[in-house]
C-alpha cells in the first residue's frame, strides 16, 4: 500500500481568507452558535478527515470593527462536537504559558473520555503580547521563559495523565472495592514554575493520553516539537523551506530517541479550487477584492510584536530593511521570517504582501483546479515536503465541500488517501503507537497514594 495522506481540517471563522466573513459563499451563522461547527465537525467526518482543529488566541483582537475576532473557547466547543461525531479526531489548542497543568490535563482527559479517544491538544506557548495583560502580567512573557516553562509544563501534564493505570478501576460492587491503591501514583512534581501532587483525579484516558500537537518553528519550538509532538502544524510559502523543515523536525526526532514516523508533519494549505484555473483565480480575486489595507497593516504589525509599518506607502517593492530582524522579534519568530523570505525573494509591494498574507497567514496559499491541487499534495508527500496537510479552506463551508467532493476522490484513486475509517481513536488515525505506561515499567518506583478525606 502506498504511504498514506493524514488531513486535518483548520476550521477558523467563516474561512481562512481574512474577508470570507463578508463573502456571500461563507457560513451567514454567528460564529458562537455551536451548530455552525457541529456542521462542519459532520462534513469534515463525512469526508473521512483525520482530525479537525481550532485555534486560540486569548485576547480580543484589536481589529474587531473591521474583522470577526470572536470564538467559542475550543475546549468547551470540543466537548460538543465530541458527543455530535463519531471518528473524526478533535483538536484544540490551550496554552502552556496562561493555564495551570492540573486544570489542562483533567480537561483534555475529559475530551478524550467523552470523544472515546478522539482528543488531542495544540500546545502553544501564546507569542500574543496583550495575552499577559489578561492574566495579570504587564509584557510579553520573552520566548526563551515561555518555551522553559513549557518544558515543565509537560513533564507535568505527561505525569498526571500517566498517574492512573489503565486497570486501576475495578467498580465491584459485591467486594466493595472501586479502584487499586497500587495502580493510581501521586507525582510529587516540586519544579521551578509548578508544584503538583496529583495524581489526576480521573481514570486513564482512553488514548492512554491525547495526541499532542504542537506548531514550533523556531530552533527552540522545533526541539520542543520533536520531544513532544505526536503531530507538527507548519506555515512555508514554499516547498524548499517545507523540505527544509521536514527534514530538520525528523532528524531533531531522531535524535530525542524516537522514530521519526511518529511525528507527522502537517503544513498548512489553503486552496480556492475552481473548476478551471480561470474561475479559480477569478473566486479568489472576488474575495481579494473584499479585503481591507488598514485590517492587513496591523495584523502585520501583530506578526512582528507591534513594529510601525503604517509610514510605508502601499505600491513600493518592499526591502527587508523596512522590516526588524527577526530575532528581535519576541512574538512568532518563525512567521517573522517566512515573511521576510517572501520579501527577499518576491520583492512585492506592501498592497501585494498584504493581499497574499490575506489569504490565510503566511501558509501557502493557491488558486487552482482539483487535479491541480491533487498534484501539489501528491508532489509534496512523495518529495519530503509533509505527512499530510493542514486544510485551510478559504471559505466555509463552501471551499471545504469542493475540496471534498473534488479533491479526495482524486487522492483516493491515486491510493493516497483512506475510503474509511479504520480505526476509532485519532492516534490509530494518525496510525501512532499508544504511550507507554510507567506501571508497565519494572523499575519504576511508584509512590503510594495516601488516604484522603473526599467531597
Ligand atoms: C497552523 C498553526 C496554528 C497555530 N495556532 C496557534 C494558536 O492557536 N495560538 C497561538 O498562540 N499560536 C498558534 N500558532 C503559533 C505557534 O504555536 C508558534 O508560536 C509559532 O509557529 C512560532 O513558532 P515559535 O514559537 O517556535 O517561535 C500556530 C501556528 C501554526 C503554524
Amino acid at each position: 500500500m502506498k504511504r498514506q495522506l493524514h488531513l486535518n481540517l483548520f476550521i477558523h471563522g467563516r474561512g481562512h481568507h481574512e474577508a470570507s466573513w463578508r463573502h456571500p459563499a461563507s457560513s451567514s451563522l454567528p460564529l458562537t452558535d455551536i451548530r455552525y461547527y457541529q456542521d462542519l465537525a459532520q462534513r469534515a467526518e463525512t469526508a473521512l478527515f483525520d482530525s479537525i482543529f481550532f485555534a486560540d488566541q486569548l485576547a480580543l483582537g484589536g481589529d474587531v470593527m473591521q474583522a470577526p475576532r470572536t470564538w467559542l473557547e475550543p475546549i468547551t466547543v470540543l466537548a460538543a462536537l465530541a458527543t455530535a461525531t463519531s471518528r473524526v479526531g478533535l483538536i484544540a489548542t490551550a496554552s502552556t504559558t496562561y493555564t495551570e497543568p492540573f486544570n489542562l490535563a483533567r480537561q483534555f482527559a475529559s475530551i478524550d473520555h467523552i470523544s472515546n479517544g478522539r482528543a488531542a491538544w495544540n500546545i502553544v506557548t501564546t507569542w500574543l503580547a496583550t495575552a499577559a495583560e489578561n492574566y495579570g502580567g504587564s509584557g510579553q512573557v520573552s520566548h526563551a521563559d515561555r518555551y522553559a516553562r513549557g518544558e515543565e509544563y509537560m513533564a507535568v501534564v505527561k505525569e498526571l495523565w500517566d498517574s492512573w493505570a489503565a486497570d486501576a478501576v475495578i467498580d465491584d460492587r459485591a467486594s466493595g472495592l472501586y479502584a487499586r491503591r497500587e495502580r493510581i501514583r501521586p507525582i510529587n512534581h516540586r519544579g521551578e514554575s509548578y508544584t503538583v501532587t496529583g495524581p489526576l483525579n480521573m481514570p486513564r484516558c482512553p488514548q492512554g493520553r491525547p495526541v499532542l500537537v504542537q506548531a514550533g518553528s523556531s530552533d527552540t519550538g522545533r526541539r520542543f516539537a520533536a520531544r513532544h509532538a505526536d503531530a507538527v502544524f507548519t506555515a512555508h510559502m514554499a516547498k524548499p523551506t517545507a523540505q527544509e523543515f521536514y527534514s530538520d523536525l525528523k532528524r531533531l526526532a531522531a535524535a530525542e530517541g524516537r522514530n521519526p514516523e511518529h511525528i507527522l508533519i502537517l503544513p498548512g494549505l489553503s486552496p480556492m479550487i475552481g473548476s478551471t484555473e480561470a474561475e479559480a483565480q477569478r473566486l479568489a480575486g472576488d474575495v481579494n477584492d473584499l479585503t481591507d489595507p488598514v485590517v492587513g497593516r496591523k495584523r502585520l504589525s501583530g506578526r512582528f510584536g507591534g513594529h510601525d509599518f503604517s509610514h510605508l506607502p502601499l505600491d513600493r517593492p518592499l526591502a527587508p530593511g523596512d522590516f526588524p530582524d527577526p530575532s528581535s522579534v519576541e512574538a512568532a519568530r518563525s512567521r517573522a521570517e517566512v515573511i521576510l523570505n517572501l520579501v527577499r525573494r518576491d520583492k512585492p509591494t506592501l498592497r501585494q504582501l498584504l493581499g497574499y498574507l490575506a489569504g490565510a497567514r503566511g501558509h501557502y496559499v493557491m488558486a487552482g483546479t482539483p487535479e491541480q491541487v491533487a498534484d501539489l499534495i501528491e508532489d509534496w508527500l512523495i518529495d519530503g515536503a509533509a505527512d499530510g496537510f493542514n486544510i485551510m479552506p478559504p471559505l466555509l463551508p463552501a471551499q471545504l465541500d469542493v475540496f471534498s467532493a473534488e479533491v479526495l476522490p482524486l487522492l483516493q484513486r491515486r491510493g493516497l488517501f483512506r475510503t474509511e475509517y479504520t480505526g476509532t481513536t485519532l492516534r490509530e488515525h494518525y496510525g501512532l503507537p499508544r504511550p507507554a505506561s510507567v506501571f508497565d515499567d519494572p523499575n519504576r518506583k511508584v509512590d503510594l497514594l495516601e488516604f484522603v478525606a473526599g467531597v
